[in-house]
């Protein structure tokens, strides 16, 4: 049972606007931006004014186009294991969002397609009241970001309007995938051809993992609780290791892979939003600029790395749950001498006062033993142990651990006496689990991110200078890494948790990673 649950803040669906999806037909917007349109309708969180027009270079119309992700959906929620968790499709949701859509065929590049999208914008202004307020939704290889947000300058679809007479003022905003860059001169180049366009503000740089609640939770941890700031510092923290271990391979994502690796994948995004959810100074307000700008002096205090604090790997042929897992090398559309890492560890120095001395150790990887994703604080041990004898340095330590995917929760481990007549020690674990205290909700992490978009509120999405700021910090074991290709790949076996280097990475410094999934 709930301590205290005050009623539900109540969410209001967003004011009108369109939503264009570049990249309609694509994968991201079957399997993540439907179903999470499609949950909206059903939560009665999309905009009572509201129309959402696919853009892309296969023939189609509204209809068609709609029957396409309406099978999508069918075929998520006849699969238990898929992403999106439905296992139904509410004809009145369904219904909702079918009625809204709009569809314009063309190249990405042809200014022409601008012109005929203005139209469509136009009339669908007027037929579902949206107001001429238009969200476009970046869902194309990265490639067609600078050239489609130029097109939409020069077609005169990315200014606003001002209040006037009566008549409200409009927005214009654009939400861009990753990868954002490949590099920092890329991400830089990328930032300054947006920027030619659009405001900042008009700009909504998106991390998926900023939508999954138990990232978000980390916040309400730190911040809502007065148990936990005064020691979380340098004077009571040992160390931080961040995990995201992953159990799918490169799947079909073998060519885009082979020009991302796993450092440029999930380092510079996804592994640094946690950690600067974890490190972050508490700022005085939740509105967008103080929050970010916490965030992005944590991203400006992070040392760059050291070729010798970075640990690569790839996987080789072994067992994944149970299942015989193919070598990176074999699978599609990766060279047989690839020298691209799928696994990748990393030693972090925050040079600030809170943190100066605390090393931050993140892994990620793909074909590990687990699909486990945490934050695990190791606590200092307690200065002097009073008990006849026990060696201090063999009590075990005080672990916090935020598991962020899957079995959400949080959990404390710490000593107790073991009962009986001589003073023995043991080591307990006190858990929450998000599961046993508040009923699962399927979503797939980009309700509420599309939500904030609709709303302006841009809180959980990254700024020029955090994205350019992320890439300095990873951008010398890119470049030495580019120079200088790893012969012993690959050199760990699938279902194992990265190479043996890794293991020794935090050896060096006396300590160990904590088994994948202990939880
Ligand atoms: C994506 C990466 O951004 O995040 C993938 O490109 C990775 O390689 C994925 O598998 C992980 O996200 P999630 O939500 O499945 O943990």
């Amino acid at each position: 049972m709930l301590v205290s649950a005050p009623p539900r803040r109540a969410v209001t669906p967003p004011g009108p606007c369109a939503m264009v999806i570049f990249g309609a037909g694509g994968d991201l917007t079957k399997r993540l931006l439907a179903p999470a349109l499609y949950n909206m309708a059903r939560a009665g969180l999309l905009p009572e004014k509201f129309a959402l027009i696919g853009v892309d270079r296969v023939e189609a119309t509204a209809a068609s186009w709609g029957e396409s992700l309406r099978a999508a959906l069918a075929a998520q929620a006849a699969n238990p294991a898929s992403e999106s968790e439905l296992t139904a499709i509410d004809p009145a949701a369904w219904h909702r969002l079918a009625g809204a859509m709009a569809y314009v065929q063309g190249d990405l590049t042809d200014p022409a397609l601008y012109h005929r999208l203005r139209d469509v914008l136009n009339d669908t202004a007027h037929a579902h009241g949206t107001g001429g307020n238009v969200l476009f939704y970046l869902a194309v290889s990265d490639r067609f970001f600078a050239p489609v947000v130029q097109r939409l300058g020069q077609a005169g679809l990315a200014a606003e309007t001002e209040a006037a007479a009566g008549t409200p003022a409009t927005w214009r905003r654009v939400v861009v995938e990753k990868p954002f860059g490949h590099s920092l001169d890329s991400a830089r180049a990328l930032n300054r051809d947006l920027l030619r366009v659009l405001e900042e503000r008009q700009i909504f740089r998106i991390d998926h993992f900023l939508g999954k609640e138990t990232v978000q939770n980390i916040m309400a941890f730190r911040f809502a609780n007065g148990l936990f700031e005064p020691i979380w510092n340098r004077d009571r923290i040992d160390h931080v290791q961040i995990t995201v271990a992953e159990t799918v391979g490169v799947e079909h994502r073998g060519r885009f892979y082979e020009a991302t690796g796993a450092l440029r994948d999930m380092v510079p995004n996804h592994v640094f939003q946690i950690l600067a959810m974890v490190a972050m100074e508490p700022p005085s307000g939740f509105d967008a600029e103080q929050v970010r700008n916490h965030k992005a002096e944590v991203f400006g205090a992070i040392r760059p790395l050291r070729p010798e604090d970075a640990v690569r790997g790839q996987y080789g042929p072994g067992t994944v749950a149970g299942q015989a897992a193919r070598a990176y090398r074999a699978e599609p559309n990766v060279a047989p001498d690839s020298d691209t890492e799928t696994f990748v560890a990393l030693r972090l120095a925050i040079d600030n006062w809170r943190w100066a001395g605390v090393p931050f150790y993140l892994r990620t990887g793909k074909h590990m033993s687990a699909r486990h994703t945490e934050v695990a604080i190791r606590f200092k041990p307690a200065p002097f142990a009073p008990f006849a004898d026990t060696d201090i340095a063999a009590l075990p330590p005080n672990w916090l651990v935020l598991t962020i995917q899957p079995d959400e929760g949080i959990s404390l481990q710490f000593e107790v006496k073991r009962p009986g007549p001589v003073m023995d020690l043991a080591a307990v674990r006190m858990a929450f689990r998000y599961c046993d205290w508040f009923p699962h909700e399927a979503a797939i992490g980009y309700e509420t991110l599309l939500y904030d978009c609709m709303i302006g509120e841009a809180t959980l999405f990254q700024r020029a200078d955090m994205v350019e700021a992320t890439w300095r910090v990873v951008q010398p074991v890119l470049d030495a890494w580019a120079g200088a290709p790893a012969p012993y790949f690959p050199n760990y076996a699938s279902g194992h948790d990265g190479p043996e280097s890794a293991q020794r990475l935090l050896a060096e410094d006396g300590r160990a990673w904590r088994p994948v999934g202990a939880g």
